[in-house]
């Protein structure tokens, strides 16, 4: 990649091997360790296909969840009870999907183990009130609503059961969604390693302390929202420089995956990677210099504050 834009200094090489190395060695640390997932997957799908399920609000991201894991197997379509607010709805979305969908909160809980709350954080005290009669100690409830936390869940549920936090993000449709958890008072590990597999049949998961949970709702459960602008301005780009909009929009977003990919299968540091890019007196330090004038970083800093910062608020507003 770098021999394209100018030869290497016999420093500069080394370091390129080092980092090829590295990625290769992962790679194959990581090829070893997905088909080791795969097969635990197969396993748990077993066990999670009997698993009765509510979605309660099959809204953008209950209905992204609610295919990728019915594309994925992980629970049998008979075991799914879907709720919206709309009748006209219900009936729409029940032929799409081929669920139960309703807008009954109550009976989808009653009939289910595990209740994912997917509604705003403004309705979420309603449905729960809504539900309550249906709760017992031996469901789990996982809601992915922001802001609202889970002692306020418990405290609503009027029974000691598992609350459990997630904050997923839409490329969950695609199974390259990132899931942050995080667990309540009365979760067990193994209710948090189910709630894990749940999550990791749509993309990456990490466990966080629920203090953490309005920072990633920032980040990135808000962030593709961030990289579609910033995707379709580099595009826009292209389109300026004389690419046809179909060209430019292509390989802005393989460009923008493939970026990504090399920050999480190198494990490198993102600058070091943009340092491998970054010529000297070629063009893309000239590129950059145009970014930092026009103060991408803090604009970018600055929207995960603010949009933390609204996470924090959404639950009382
Ligand atoms: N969108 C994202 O990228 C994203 C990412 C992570 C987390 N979240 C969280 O996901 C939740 C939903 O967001 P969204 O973007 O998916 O919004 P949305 O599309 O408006 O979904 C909300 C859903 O809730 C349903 N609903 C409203 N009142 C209800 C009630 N009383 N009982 C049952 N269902 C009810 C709505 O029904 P109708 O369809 O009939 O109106 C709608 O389907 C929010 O708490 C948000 O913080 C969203």
């Amino acid at each position: 990649m770098l021999t394209s834009f100018a030869p290497l200094s016999p420093s500069g090489f080394f370091a390129t091997l080092r980092m090829t190395n590295h990625f290769y060695k992962k790679r194959r640390k990581e090829t070893k360790l997905m088909a080791k997932k795969k097969e635990n997957f197969k396993q748990d799908q077993a066990a999670a296909s009997n698993t009765k399920v509510a979605m309660l609000g099959a809204g953008k991201m209950g209905g992204i969840l609610l295919q990728a894991f019915l594309k994925n197997g992980l629970f049998r379509p008979e075991n799914i009870r879907a709720t919206v607010q709309h009748e006209e709805r219900a009936k729409m979305l029940a032929g799409q999907w081929g669920v139960s969908v309703s807008t009954d909160n109550l009976a989808a809980a009653r009939n289910s183990d595990l209740i994912l709350l997917g509604v705003k954080p403004q309705t979420v005290p309603e449905v729960l009130a809504q539900i309550r009669p249906a709760l017992t100690a031996k469901k789990t409830i996982i809601s992915f609503a922001a802001s609202v936390k889970t002692s306020a869940i418990e405290k609503a549920a009027g029974v000691d059961l598992a609350v459990i936090r997630a904050m997923p993000n839409t490329p969950s449709l695609l199974g390259c969604g990132a899931t942050a958890l995080c667990r309540g008072k009365f979760v067990t590990d193994e209710q948090l390693a189910v709630a894990e597999k749940v999550f990791a049949s749509v993309g990456r998961t990490v466990t966080v302390d629920e203090k953490h949970m309005d920072a990633v709702t920032a980040l990135s459960a808000s962030g593709p929202a961030y990289i579609y602008i910033i995707l379709e301005s580099l595009a826009e780009g292209g389109v300026k420089v004389g690419l046809p909009r179909d060209i430019a929009t292509l390989l802005a977003a393989q460009m923008t995956l493939g970026a990504a990919t090399m920050v999480l299968e190198t494990g490198s540091h993102p600058a070091l990677l943009k340092d491998a890019v970054t010529t000297p007196a070629g063009c893309t330090i000239d590129g950059i210099l145009e970014l930092e004038e026009g103060g991408l970083r803090v604009t970018l800093i600055k929207a995960v504050m603010r949009a933390a910062q609204r996470a924090k608020e959404l639950a009382s507003s």
